[in-house]
């Protein structure tokens, strides 16, 4: 099924050399500076390659459209108890809820709100073309011992899109992610938040469950991860919230622990995103939710969200 002779290689490869080119051509014309990550465009390649093209243009070659989202708001000094060092800061930005649509000028620092990458042409895949292109999937060995495939949840026009590691029992009986305790949990910080669970999208690093809810290994983890690039690809969310190491260490190609991680902003392909503390964590630490709930705090003020009254 996968196209991943030579020449398909080649083709690839020829391609994202004249994306650098171009990129690095805008960047010494004083132009928007692009970044194409190429190693997921190549996975991409590998496991979907029907969905390859239309990937690659959304992620940032040479004819897509502008990407759409601002820079991230400022980052938050590190908690008390963390190091301050942080050699990955960002640099300030002011909060998206702050920019007024006329002070979005292209080449004043920030990234336009313009339409999503593709829209004009249509080219950006659909959730549904995702989840079709994963179709029975038995790409690693998850889908052996798995009973659904968990694919995600929610609205596939979300500005704000949750993503955590991988489904636990009852998220593989009912297909569906965030379910069990942790998604109890999951469900009433989306609440306080001032959303209802269909107002945003949910979904995991590796789409079946871990046997024994042991932690997904590096192979299940590619695998799968290029779906779930494409999933936000889809979706184009203004943030992000990764949920624990693994959603932000693989959606940021950081190995930094969530420790240092959480609370502060990235930017993940132009989305701004958030990492913070896993629902299940904080189950088992009830303590770190005031930590976790200033990291949500930060997300509303950026997307300009009141408190919901099911805090
Ligand atoms: N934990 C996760 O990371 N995802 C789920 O869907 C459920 C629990």
């Amino acid at each position: 099924m996968t196209d991943d002779t030579p020449e398909a290689s080649q083709d690839l490869s020829a391609l994202l050399d004249d994306v650098r080119r171009h990129l690095l051509w805008q960047e010494e014309a004083a132009g928007r500076v692009l970044m194409i990550d190429a190693k997921a465009a190549l996975e991409l390649q590998r496991s979907a390659p029907s969905l390859r093209a239309r990937f690659a243009r959304t992620q940032g070659t040479a004819d897509a459209a502008p990407q759409p989202r601002p820079e991230a708001p400022p980052a938050r000094g590190p908690p008390p108890s963390t190091p301050a060092a942080r050699p990955e800061a960002p640099l300030p930005r002011p909060p998206l809820a702050s920019l007024a649509p006329a002070s979005r000028t292209p080449g004043a620092g920030m990234r336009v709100d313009a339409p999503p990458p593709g829209a004009a042409t249509g080219e950006r895949p659909t959730l549904d073309e995702v989840r079709r292109e994963l179709g029975d999937c038995q790409r690693c060995k998850l889908c052996s011992t798995r009973k659904n495939l968990v694919f995600g949840s929610g609205n596939p026009r979300a500005e704000l899109v949750f993503v955590g590691e991988g489904p636990g029992e009852h998220e593989d009986l009912q297909g569906v992610p965030f379910v069990g305790a942790a998604g109890d949990l999951l469900t009433k910080m989306i609440g306080a938040m001032g959303y209802r669970r269909d107002d945003v999208y949910i979904c995991n690093v590796v789409k079946c469950r871990p046997p024994g809810n042991r932690n997904p290994e590096p192979e299940e983890i590619a695998s799968c991860e290029p779906f779930l690039r494409a999933q936000l690809a889809a979706i184009q969310p203004k943030v992000v919230v990764a949920l624990g190491k693994f959603a932000a260490q693989t959606l940021l190609r950081d190995s930094t622990p969530i420790t240092r991680l959480r609370g502060n902003w990235r930017t993940y392909e132009g989305i701004q995103l958030m990492p913070t503390f896993h629902p299940a964590y904080l189950l088992r630490s009830p303590a770190e939710k005031r930590k976790a709930w200033e990291d949500l705090q930060a997300v509303m003020k950026a997307l300009g969200k009141q408190p919901g009254s099911r805090a």
